[in-house]
């Protein structure tokens, strides 16, 4: 077959030269012309290597290269373990995951870590193996093909930022071999850790405060960012980024449709610094997607760069001039904002940050996410808080002590995690379920605080559903499954609250979904009409305009779509236990000539007002690009407002 290798070999180590010409030109004895013969051989093992199955899957992407921004695009995440016991055990949840149309599984803590403490699988000893307890790198071959043969993709990790100091690499280096000493950032005493410490943060400023680890063996400080046993990989050195390439063209073979860049923040350290989001971060993930272009097409790179704000969309490829960089980013500004929303009621401030937030490359696009494995780090900016009147720092106490419930009228059951003492900066764990006061309210048997919880959950759903990009789906979310409180009894787990957001599949509770009126079965559905209704209407798709629009209801958040080939959208939520009004004609306002309400909380017109009921979401499409097939739990219509000329 055919598959234009060469011609895509040839654009890719062209276009790769100038990148590592500005990461490597600084180091004398790297001869430009030799890496890149290197690299061109690594590039033609892994295509040599590649299955006919995968190369299929490549032909049909580098056809359709927009295919992962189709609105029908639903992701779902979940630790292997808790989800479905081992790698075998995932087939055993298809049930689950065709209910809520996923088609692509991103499956955590899948490679080979050090034994326990490992920081949840985040400590690899080797990344072409699996985690013993769940199976063989066969069985994760055998998975992803049967995956892809219901149109199921698969999303792993690469930690690529640090190994365990127990991966080959590191072993090696601490029995002595100066080649892999280079692969880490080691330093004979404290000169440089400390020059650097004074610009460097604290990730977990408790479970493992300072940056820098002394290791007997090699007689020297270690760059550990994370835990001590996390080593930081320099990707100074042009072998770890050959290394690192080889890696991720065998995950791919191995049938991984994405790689999850865990990290990729940290990649690169400079002085002076806080040695995250530096340039040349983003030419390494530039340099990293022109090369797996090239022997994996069909592959995507996903940044996980849990940064501020206005460092955000560089990784999907904006900077002064676009580049193609990572194919998707978490939209951790968007999380973040829906959560404040929810505590306060007032969306205003998520309007003025999504609204200050760079357009993002038609080409790439977010996932979204209401919950994940991670805490919440309360990444709000204190310029965009200050134009709507908000005090930053205040504000971020607020969200942190909200969510641990210690707020009057706050049902959350959320608890702080990684508080940084010095800085009073704390982060926030729990359940999606839990933080929206529903394990709270079922406890006290309060059915109306129930009621107002389970709208919470299906507002904060309808908001990242309704974004552009592709939403990933936390597992348990879509069951309201509670905090986790079995980690308390693992000492390797104890210190570490954010495994209270990692909660065990339960079957009893999974088999509720089906339970007419039972928790589970009210979220599980009201998740699916979203799902539905979505991946039914086409102008959801990403790659297109995205505006924010500003009403004199601070509770509401109102966000306009345009996609140049499938048509306008409209998104209204209500953050407030109140009703909220807007404009009845806003959905005009905001382009629709015919709209008409795809999602609908029971939205009501009062003369010339939108009326939208408490904690809900509507959705508006143009009724010329309404699903032709109505989605199969009908959610109600609203009567067209009048649209102003
Ligand atoms: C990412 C992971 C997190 C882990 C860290 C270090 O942020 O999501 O769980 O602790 O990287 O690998």
């Amino acid at each position: 077959m055919e598959d234009h290798y060469h011609a895509r070999r040839a654009r890719g180590l062209t276009e790769v030269r100038p990148l590592l010409h500005a990461l490597y030109a600084d180091r004398r004895d790297v001869e430009l012309d030799r890496l890149i013969q290197r690299i061109g051989s690594v590039l033609d093992d892994a295509h040599a290597a590649r299955p006919a199955a995968l190369r299929r899957i490549d032909a049909e992407r580098l056809a359709d290269p927009g295919w992962f921004q189709a609105a029908a695009r639903i992701g779902y995440v979940a630790y292997v373990d808790r989800f479905a016991g081992t790698l075998g055990g995932v087939t055993r949840r298809l049930p689950l995951l065709e209910e809520l149309h996923v088609d692509l599984l991103y499956l955590m803590k899948v490679q080979r870590a050090r034994p326990e403490p490992n920081d949840g699988g985040y400590a690899v000893v080797d990344y072409l193996d699996v985690d013993p307890a769940l199976g063989t790198w066969s069985d994760l071959e055998h998975l992803t093909a049967t995956l892809h043969e219901r149109g199921i993709g698969v999303c792993l990790d690469l930690v690529m930022n640090h190994t365990a100091r127990e991966h080959a690499w590191a072993e090696a280096a601490r029995r002595g071999s100066a080649r892999h000493r280079a692969y880490y950032l080691v330093f004979p005493d404290r000169q440089l850790p400390d020059l650097y410490e004074e610009h460097l943060q604290e990730v977990f400023p408790d479970l493992a405060p300072g940056n820098f680890t002394w290791d007997d063996e090699l007689a020297a400080w270690v760059w550990t960012t994370f835990h001590d046993y996390q080593w930081d990989l320099d990707y100074g050195n042009p072998e770890v980024f050959v290394e690192m390439l080889g890696v991720m063209l065998s995950m791919a073979n191995a049938g991984v449709d994405v790689l999850r860049l865990d990290a990729i923040a940290f990649t690169w350290k400079r002085m002076g610094t806080n040695c995250q989001n530096q340039p040349e971060a983003h030419l390494l993930a530039q340099a990293f997607r022109a090369l797996t272009d090239v022997a994996a097409p069909g592959l995507l790179l996903l940044a996980e760069a849990i940064v501020s704000p206005g460092e955000l969309v560089p990784y999907l490829g904006a900077h002064r001039l676009q580049r193609r960089e990572c194919h998707l980013a978490y939209h951790n500004q968007l999380m973040v904002q829906i959560w404040s929303a929810l505590a306060t009621g007032d969306a205003r401030l998520a309007t003025e940050s999504l609204a200050s937030l760079p357009p993002t490359p038609a080409t790439a696009t977010w996932t979204t996410y209401v919950r994940c494995h991670d805490d919440i780090g309360w990444a709000v900016d204190d310029e965009v808080a200050g134009r709507v009147g908000i005090d930053g720092g205040g504000h971020r106490a607020y969200l942190a002590a909200f969510y641990r419930g210690d707020v009057p009228g706050s049902d959350a059951l959320g608890a702080a995690f990684s508080t940084n003492a010095a800085t009073a900066d704390e982060r926030t764990v729990g359940t999606a379920a839990a933080l929206c006061g529903l394990e709270a309210a079922r406890a006290r048997g309060d059915r109306l605080a129930e009621e107002r919880a389970i709208r919470r959950l299906l507002l904060a759903h309808g908001v990242i559903l309704g974004f552009p990009g592709i939403p990933l789906l936390y597992m348990g979310d879509e069951l309201a499954l509670s905090n986790d409180a079995t980690y308390l009894a693992d000492p390797a787990l104890v210190e570490d609250t954010r495994w209270m957001n990692r909660p065990w599949l339960d079957e009893e509770v999974l088999e509720r979904r089906h339970v007419a009126g039972s928790v589970e079965a009210r979220v599980f559905a009201g998740l699916r009409r979203l799902v539905e209704a979505r991946r039914a209407t086409p102008a959801m798709a990403a790659g297109g305009q995205l505006w924010l629009h500003r009403y004199d209801d601070p509770a509401v958040l109102a966000w306009q779509r345009h996609h140049p080939v499938h048509g306008g959208f409209f998104g209204l939520a209500n953050f407030s236990d109140q009703p909220a009004t807007v404009p009845a004609a806003s959905p005009g306002w905001a382009g629709l000539h015919e709209p008409i309400a795809i999602v609908d909380d029971g939205v009501t017109v009062m003369r010339d007002r939108l009326v939208l009921p408490p904690l809900s979401v509507t959705w508006y499409v143009d009724r010329a690009d309404a699903p032709v097939v109505p989605a199969p739990v009908p959610t109600g219509r609203v009567r067209p407002p009048d649209v102003r000329g």
